[in-house]
């Protein structure tokens, strides 16, 4: 959303070695880490306390046969792109989602085509003792954008996805960028979709039908594109959006019975009165 305070201190470890060491001098010293990839996030005006942490030099795919083990810190429809070149479909879907792939495990991205819990077989974790982990599928418990994951930092993930003729999986990835293109407002900073769907409705629907497509409250604004969307029309603050979502919560639920849930996750601390 290009919104958000600063971090204490941002680190970009190299690799297992360093995150190792990252994570053992951090516990030793009681710092919180914060671990960055998703983006259906907003920070707050006051930022993040501890150490930011982002995996963008953790990238290795290995490709065997109808699987590929990918580091978290690559970027998802990169990794889409590389699932097409391979020949191999099952992530058409994660073409246009901004992100890692560990932010897309941690809230089990996804769209109407697919979600990342269903071609994920295992994850790979470093725990807070630095030690690296292999755990099944079965043993986490992945639902619509939610997980439960073990304690600890996602550094890898085995994919199982299916060989098909490249064409195909060409026109999906086209069809699902398409989509998106022509209902979300891309060219704008957001955060993905602010609310999860209710069963069986669209949260998107029901904030248009109470014609809130276009509301503002200071630079943040109800997208004019996709009414589950809010943009930042300049130097919006989380506070202006904080404002806004919640003035949609109270509208949808007083006026449609629908207790909307958030999809974004909102992290950090707000401003204290003498940093304004
Ligand atoms: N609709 C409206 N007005 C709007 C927006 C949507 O009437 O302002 C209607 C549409 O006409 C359609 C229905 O609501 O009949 C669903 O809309 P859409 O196809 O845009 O899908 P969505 O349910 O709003 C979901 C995901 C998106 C994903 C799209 C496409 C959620 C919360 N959202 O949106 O994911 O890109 O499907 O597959 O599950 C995200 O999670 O951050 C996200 C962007």
């Amino acid at each position: 959303m290009k919104i958000g305070g600063p971090a204490d201190a941002l680190v970009i470890p190299r690799d297992l070695e360093d995150l190792r060491k990252l994570v053992l001098g951090a516990r030793r010293e009681g710092i919180p880490i914060f671990l960055l990839g998703g983006t259906n996030l907003l920070v707050k005006d006051g930022g993040i306390r501890g150490i930011v942490v982002k995996l963008n030099r953790f990238q290795k795919v290995v490709h065997k046969a109808e699987s590929f083990y990918a580091e978290t810190g690559i970027s998802f429809p990169k990794l889409s792109q590389l699932a097409l070149k391979a020949g191999l479909s099952g992530l058409e879907f994660a073409c246009g989602i901004p992100g890692t792939l560990g932010g897309a495990i941690v809230m089990n991205a996804g769209t109407r085509e697919g979600e990342i819990a269903d071609v994920l077989e295992s994850i790979t974790t470093m725990d807070l003792d630095g030690n690296v982990k292999e755990h099944l599928k079965r043993d986490l418990e992945f639902s619509y954008r939610k997980s439960k994951l073990p304690k600890g930092i996602i550094v890898g993930g085995l994919l199982k996805l299916e060989s098909a003729p490249p064409e195909e999986i060409r026109a999906r990835m086209d069809a699902s960028l398409g989509h998106r293109r022509k209902t979300q407002p891309l060219q704008l900073p957001n955060a993905g979709c602010i609310f999860k769907n209710p069963v069986g409705d669209s949260a998107g629907r029901l904030i248009d039908e109470l014609q809130l497509k276009g509301r503002r409250l200071g630079n943040a604004q109800v997208s004019e594109k996709h009414a589950n969307f809010i943009v930042n029309r300049g130097k919006a603050t989380a506070t202006d959006v904080l404002s806004l979502i919640s003035e949609i919560c109270q509208r949808v639920k007083q006026e449609k019975g629908v207790d909307l849930d958030l999809e974004v996750k909102i992290v950090g601390e707000d401003k204290t009165s003498h940093e304004y």
